[in-house]
């Protein structure tokens, strides 16, 4: 991690791309994600369909960040699971990582992108409100991944629903090779 962090010296050394299956294990960050590798394979599989698009930024092919995103049918598309490693946190990559999001978002002629915060995460809600998302009120969260007794968890939380509506000329076009089930 020490040599990791001291050759990062510019966000932009990170490649910004969609997960591919090598990469599903190293989105576990050596067990702090353990519990949800059910839902990391899950998303995987939705974006094999075209469903959802999950995004990576890595660095020499490790994923020190990620934001997860599904293309509903309708007008919404809603952004969820980003983070950065935490001592990568506070250099640009978390905004970079969702001015992708809504770049793709739009491409796929959604308008209007949401997510949802814990209410207890200010700094969250700072970052968030920084990139344009303004506050709709509360939403019930759902929680599932497992014990790692194999036991399934799940709970529920308030969290604060926050959207921004996407411009049509949402930046310039990219391509993201998602699964051969795309093409
Ligand atoms: C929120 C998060 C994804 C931002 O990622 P990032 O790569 O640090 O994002 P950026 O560098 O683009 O923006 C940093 C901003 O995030 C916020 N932030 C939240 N936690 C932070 C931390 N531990 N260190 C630095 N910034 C943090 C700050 O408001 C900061 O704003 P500033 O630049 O005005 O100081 C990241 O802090 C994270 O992974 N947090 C834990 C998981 C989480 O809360 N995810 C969001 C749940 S909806």
């Amino acid at each position: 991690m020490k040599e990791l962090i001291g050759s990062i010296t510019e966000a932009d050394a990170l490649e910004i791309r969609a997960c591919r299956a090598e990469d599903l294990e190293a989105l576990e960050w050596n067990g702090a994600h353990t519990a949800e590798r059910e839902i990391i394979a899950q998303t995987f599989d939705r974006q094999e369909r075209d469903e959802a698009l999950m995004l990576v930024a890595a660095h020499r092919g490790f994923p020190v960040a990620q934001l997860w995103l599904d293309f509903g049918p309708g007008d919404t598309a809603t952004v969820w699971a980003l983070r950065t490693l935490p001592p990568l946190r506070g250099r640009g990559i978390g905004a970079r990582l969702m001015r992708r999001a809504e770049r793709a978002a739009a491409r796929r002629g959604h308008r209007r992108l949401e997510l949802t915060v814990d209410p207890g995460n200010p700094a969250a809600l700072r970052f968030y409100a920084r990139l344009g998302y303004a506050p709709m009120g509360e939403e019930r969260v759902t929680y599932r991944c497992r014990s790692p007794e194999g036991e399934p968890w799940v709970w529920t939380v308030p969290h604060v629903k926050l959207a921004r509506t996407l411009s049509a000329s949402a930046g310039p076009s990219a391509t993201y090779r998602t699964g051969a089930s795309r093409r």
